[in-house]
């Protein structure tokens, strides 16, 4: 890096200024900056296990927090990935350990969508499917926060994005979710549902 850009670690020690919250999976294969072709410095990430959004989570309100009000990021990115093992373990029902019981809510999101899910499709359909529900509904949950609702309550700019990254071609794709005000979160949400084609069993 010094051979390319000699002062690339000197401006790094000065600061941080991110553009980008990137909200990831802790799946290997899915390493933010590479995905987005980012550099260090460029964006702020925080992964777990299938991606998720608690309410109750500290850890990743915090950093919603800290990435929101202090560094003051225009986007936030939620991006989740077809062939998440969390997914693919909560759709099979596979008892793994204590890690089911934050896969717990990945459950929530398949009774909440139960009807689009279905049990007819192949299992792979259902598990993208499902994969992308999971997405939809972590962008509900950040727009939800006390911290995204007060940033745009006192007219802070921030795009909140849904996207979903695949495996097999290294392509991440717009779940049709960009949102940027309070209002607009509901039709927006219902939009993004509707975007995504029926399976076929
Ligand atoms: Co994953």
């Amino acid at each position: 890096m010094v051979r390319q850009d000699p002062e690339f670690f000197t401006r790094l020690f000065g600061q941080q200024n991110p553009e980008y919250l990137w909200i990831g999976c802790s799946d290997s294969r899915v390493p933010a900056n590479q995905i987005v072709g980012l550099l260090p410095g460029e964006v702020f990430v925080h992964r777990n296990v299938a991606n998720l959004v608690v309410h109750t989570d500290l850890n990743c309100l915090a950093v919603i927090q800290y990435a929101v009000e202090v560094l003051r990021v225009r986007h936030v990115i939620v991006c989740g990935h077809y062939g998440c093992g969390g997914v693919r373990a909560t759709l099979n029902r596979d008892r793994v350990g204590l890690v089911d019981n934050w896969l717990r809510h990945v459950e929530d999101v398949r009774q909440k969508h139960l009807r689009q899910i279905g049990t007819e499709a192949p299992f792979d359909q259902r598990c993208d499917r499902l994969c992308e529900l999971n997405v939809i509904e972590q962008v509900l949950n950040v727009c939800q926060t006390t911290v995204v609702r007060d940033a745009w309550e006192r007219g802070q700019t921030l795009n909140v994005h849904g996207w979903i990254y695949a495996l097999k071609d290294g392509l991440l794709r717009d779940l049709h979710l960009n949102l940027d005000t309070s209002d607009g979160v509901v039709p927006a949400y219902e939009y993004a549902l509707a975007q995504l084609p029926s399976l076929q069993p």
